[in-house]
């Protein structure tokens, strides 16, 4: 079947076929992370839609809207290869009203580690991923680990609001290297590169840890360790489902969460780890 590009509501009522339908919601420059979000929501669904869209809501006025990479022709081959049945384009025009004046809040949760470092960012990342839940009317939605806290956000807004709507979330797709996939690479200068692969190198020394102190203590060493080319905005270890930061004797699961500025890219990493000793 071919490829159907949707670009407004009525597009993707056409579009639509009888059978299980799954979401992957994306801002395009789609890599190889999103070939693998692709693939988990194939095997789970008879259509696959990918939406693409870079969501001007979600960057606050000094972030990178107007530099994110648009590779639309690219993102339709992945898409094509991969076996999408649709992908849902708007224009932003059609995704927001000049007068529009409701949004949802991501609450207190929104506004902690990542939300924290990017006011208003999960707000609009939430408000961009309802409408494309009413858009798109899925049975099934992917979205990658790699945004762990994006992830959590997403599963809390389904929970909070009764939607009809199974989450998934798939691992982090990273360089042989370690460095996590991410469409912001492409920025990065060889030297920047090299810089940013202590993000990993610190997540993989605070998971070999055993105690929470020991893994903020070893991971933040790493990241110390690659000077002043890595500008830190932040290191965290968190509960997986609230991002509240874990005491000392937190026994269970955890995500070490880090972010950071590489020249002008800002990068974000993180791993899921479990503690047994407090
Ligand atoms: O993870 C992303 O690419 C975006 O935040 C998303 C979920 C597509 C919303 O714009």
């Amino acid at each position: 079947m071919d490829l159907i590009v949707a670009r407004n509501r009525e597009d993707l009522v056409k579009a639509r076929r009888a059978g299980t339908v799954a979401l992957v919601p994306t801002m395009g420059a789609l890599h190889e992370g999103h070939r693998s979000l692709i693939r988990q929501a194939r095997v789970r669904a008879d259509q696959v839609v990918v939406s693409v869209f870079v969501n001007p809501l979600q960057f606050s006025p000094n972030e990178d809207f107007s530099r994110y990479p648009r590779t639309f022709d690219a993102d339709l081959d992945v898409c094509r290869e991969e076996g999408v049945a649709a992908v849902f384009h708007p224009a932003p025009e059609d995704m927001y009203a000049p007068d529009r004046q409701v949004s949802v809040s991501s609450g207190e949760m929104g506004r902690i580690v990542e939300g924290a470092a990017r006011p208003g960012h999960f707000d609009g990342v939430l408000t961009v991923v309802l409408k494309l839940f009413h858009l798109v009317r899925p049975d099934l939605a992917v979205f990658g680990q790699k945004d762990a806290q994006q992830l959590a956000l997403i599963r809390r807004m389904v929970a909070d609001l009764d939607l009809p709507i199974e989450i998934l979330g798939a691992p982090t797709v990273r360089e042989p290297d370690g460095l996590a996939l991410s469409s912001r690479n492409r920025f990065l200068s060889a030297d920047d590169r090299r810089v940013a692969l202590a993000l990993s190198r610190a997540l993989r020394a605070g998971a070999a840890q055993l105690t929470a102190a020991e893994i903020r203590e070893t991971a933040r060493a790493v990241l110390d360790e690659a000077g002043p080319d890595l500008d830190l905005d932040y290191l965290a270890l968190v509960d997986p489902a609230t991002f509240a930061e874990v005491g000392e004797n937190h026994v269970g699961m955890a995500v070490l969460a880090v972010a950071a500025r590489v020249g002008a890219t800002r990068l974000i990493d993180n791993v899921t780890l479990t503690l047994n000793t407090p």
